[in-house]
């Protein structure tokens, strides 16, 4: 079953039916000012952190995804009413019908429902603390209309918790105000002229209002029917206590064919509302501050755009996945309709993959992600798992926490720094990679030699906390030589603590590559020997402890006690995807064995939803392997498909050549794939989720929580970089794709350091792997193209064969 459609031209989902199986969701917001929204209008604001500062309400895991940002229209005439978003108010959908738009950070509902036509297109201007709300009603009937307007929002008491546990402070220390068509919202306690108000304004005069929710929604009744829509009027009120919410009511008169256009805008700072009120009651500044929106992502998405003969591949490469890769790394993973903004902080290995994607698009982001990662790493060499950048930015240190009585006080030394046993063994490798792309991209290399302090004192320049990074895991071994599990490594339920993670020593591998190529490039020739004698003790450990000959594939560690894990002996946990696509994408192991590991993961793991994680899942609970154990079979880290590491075989089929099985990989998972088959996967088609229900769970297919993986940036970077194979080296642009035999080419259009390259590959030999020929501007180059003058454009023709 199909609930829509992708308009490329737009780059926009178009959702044409709205009783779609689950929230389809989007992220509005490039800045500071972030709503996460549904298709029905249903979802939550915050400032800054989706932990503190929210400013509006929402109430997970009810079955409605409400409340939300809401425009209800009321006919006057005969009291029948409505909303612009299908629900709350959920007219028939005989009656009514409705459309929405999700864009690049904005989304447009429309709706047709007794001779009105009415579209609301939301979004957040650059350079604002704020959220428009654009709205048209145009009268379609042959006679003169009169209809009301109403907003509604329910404001936050500012923190999650005191949402959702501690409800009573909104009670007693926070008001509304009104005043000339903006309701303003004082959270009382917080005198902080920005975090402490909140409002809704309207670009009309109101002719009535509502502060105090329950005048608005009236006793017993809820967001589907307010009394006052029901009414035709506000009770005009704002008081101090209570719950709050954003009502402005307007009555137009809209003669046939014609329509009226205004804008609510939903925003905190005190007095802003009253400003920017003003400055939208001029439509032109709306269309201008939209047309920004619009740019913005123009330009990062034009970084780099692909015309293959895959049309799923294009649409997500061109638009959706760089997006989402986009939202994890500005957003965090802490805000969706699954993760309710329970944390502020940063999750150590997510941050470091997920801005490993980016560079192009969005260097300054990824470079402050970096240096907040650096920041968040001891001396020992390991990164603190979850940690708040704030904790260790300098120009924040002298902030005291807000007055509000919820608030989290910033940690002491001993709660923020824990010690090896709180330590996750993956998480400091990702940077390594993350900061050699991130160089690549931007030629910074004075970034190597910037000081950074670490998370418990001291400084060293970027180049030695990766050294660090390397040399921690140099040291944490087991008896083998194998990195030691610690609390967890990439796969959080898999807690192996003095056990051994192949996972980590494959990741330490390929971080030690990077790092090595890095040392070469910068002429550090003790380094280059020194970790080049430790990449081949890694190496060697890798392949005489991790190969089991029998199932053909490499297991995926060791218990403390010595006891395998990932062996064909086994019944459950028998093979896993990280160890084998990580012994692959690292190059740490020959081409037969990476082909045998391969085939074994095809063979075992394969569904048409994308790899799983396991198989056969754990039913065992086993405290020496870890949590998994303990999780239900075919869900999450247990056996389900695990979209995150599915890109680590897309590479690692790259790297050996198959691009027909890198291609295979790819089309399971993508989600734009199963556009038609909604009844199985629930969960929005322009999203990677984080994970697929596995064959051993009886709602296999199925896709739990979409938008905030690490899946996107890894997809992103890996198709890119590795099936287009446009990727960059210290020496410059390299291109050497690996694609499927039945392509004859592809084109691709990169932005590199101010240069445009237009690169036509041709496969005139149906060949996976392999390059002829490389020209530039007609001439022949070997090697990597270098920088070329800003501004300039390029011919690039690559030949295959
Ligand atoms: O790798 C982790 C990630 O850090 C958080 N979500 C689950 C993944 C797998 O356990």
């Amino acid at each position: 079953m199909k609930y829509g459609f992708f308009d490329n031209d737009n780059r926009e989902y178009v959702i044409t039916r709205p009783d779609v199986p689950a929230p389809w969701t989007n992220y509005l917001g490039t800045e500071k000012f972030c709503t996460v929204i549904s298709h029905n209008a249903g979802g939550y604001s915050f400032y800054n952190s989706p932990e503190h500062n929210r400013v509006t309400k929402f109430r997970p895991n009810a079955s409605f995804d409400r409340p939300g940002h809401y425009v209800y229209l009321r006919d006057d005439e005969t009291g029948d009413y409505w909303s612009i978003s299908w629900q709350p108010v959920a007219k028939s959908l005989d009656e009514a019908s409705y459309e929405v738009r999700h864009g690049l950070s904005y989304s447009k509902f429309k709706c047709e429902y007794n001779g009105i036509t009415a579209t609301k297109t939301l979004f957040v201007p650059k350079g604002e603390d704020a959220e428009v709300w654009d709205v048209v009603i145009k009268n379609t009937s042959d006679k003169p209309r009169t209809i009301s307007t109403f907003s509604f929002v329910e404001f936050s008491f500012s923190h999650i918790q005191s949402d959702n546990q501690n409800h009573q402070m909104s009670l007693y220390s926070a008001g509304t105000e009104y005043k000339d068509g903006v309701l303003e919202y004082d959270l009382y306690y917080n005198t902080n002229e920005q975090e402490g108000f909140y409002y809704l304004a309207s670009t009309f005069d109101p002719d009535s209002y509502d502060g105090q929710r329950d005048n608005f929604l009236g006793l017993y009744r809820d967001e589907a029917n307010p009394i006052a829509v029901e009414q035709g009027k506000c009770s005009n009120s704002a008081q101090t206590c209570y719950n709050h919410c954003g009502s402005l009511h307007k009555q137009f008169v809209i003669q046939p064919d014609e329509e009226v256009r205004f804008a609510y805008i939903l925003g905190i700072g005190k007095g802003n509302g009253e400003k920017l009120r003003t400055k939208y009651q001029d439509l032109a500044n709306v269309d201008a501050a939209f047309a920004g929106i619009k740019a913005h992502w123009d330009e990062r998405c034009n970084k780099f755009q692909v015309k293959s003969p895959n049309q799923g591949l294009d649409t997500m490469i061109n638009t959706w996945t760089l997006y989402q890769a986009e939202t994890c790394v500005v957003w965090s993973r802490f805000a969706s309709f699954i993760e309710v903004g329970g944390r502020t902080g940063l999750g150590y290995r997510d941050t470091a993959q997920d801005a490993i994607s980016v560079p192009h698009s969005n260097p300054e982001m990824t470079r402050k992600r970096l240096v907040d990662l650096l920041r968040g790493q001891v001396k020992a060499g390991y990164g603190l798992h979850l940690f708040d950048p704030d904790w260790f930015d300098p120009e924040k240190a002298d902030v005291k926490p807000s007055k509000s009585p919820t608030v989290v006080p910033t940690p002491s030394d001993e709660d923020k720094i824990h010690g090896i046993e709180d330590t996750c063994s993956d998480d400091h490798l990702w940077i390594v990679p993350t900061i050699c792309k991130y160089v690549m991209e931007t030629g910074e290399e004075s970034f190597f030699d910037e000081q950074i302090p670490y998370a418990d004192g001291g400084n060293a320049s970027v180049y030695d906390h990766m050294k660090a990074a390397l040399d921690f895991s140099a040291q944490y071994v087991g008896n083998t030589g194998i990195c030691k599990g610690l609390r967890a490594d990439w796969n959080d339920c898999l807690n192996l603590g003095g056990g051994e993670s192949s996972m980590v020593s494959f990741l330490h591998y390929w971080a030690l590559q990077e790092f090595i190529d890095l040392a070469k490039y910068l002429g550090k020739n003790d380094d280059v020997d020194t970790y080049t004698t430790m990449a081949e003790g890694v190496r060697q450990a890798c392949e005489t402890h991790l190969w089991d000959d029998e199932g053909g594939w490499y297991i995926r560690g060791l218990t403390k006690d010595g006891d395998k894990i990932g062996t064909a002996q086994q019944t459950e946990g028998r093979i896993h995807l990280e160890s084998n696509t990580l012994a692959v994408l690292s190059g740490a192991v020959s081409q037969e064995r990476g082909e045998r590991a391969m085939d074994s993961v095809d063979e075992h793991l394969y569904s048409p939803y994308g790899l799983h994680l396991n198989s056969p899942s754990f039913s065992t609970p086993n405290d020496d392997i870890g949590f998994v154990t303990r999780v239900y079979q075919g869900v999450k880290e247990n056996g389900a498909i695990f979209s995150h590491p599915n890109p680590w075989a897309w590479v690692a089929e790259a790297k050996l050549g198959r691009g027909d099985k890198a291609m295979k990989f790819y089309d399971a998972l993508n989600p734009y794939n199963q556009n038609e088959m909604i009844e199985k996967r629930i969960a929005e088609p322009y999203s990677y989720v984080q994970f697929v229900m596995g064959r051993d769970h009886q709602d296999h297919g199925r896709a739990n929580h979409p938008w905030l993986t690490g899946t996107s940036g890894w997809a992103y970077f890996a198709v890119t970089n590795f099936i287009l194979g446009v990727s960059l080296g210290f020496e410059g642009l390299n291109i050497d794709p690996c694609i499927p035999t039945d392509w004859p080419g592809f084109e691709v259009t990169r932005q590199w350091r101010g240069a445009t390259f237009n690169i036509t590959v041709q496969n005139p030999d149906n060949v996976s792997k392999g390059v002829k020929s490389i020209t530039l501007n007609g001439v022949a180059i070997e090697g990597a193209i270098p920088t070329q003058a800003d501004g300039s454009v390029h011919d690039v023709v690559v030949v295959m064969g």
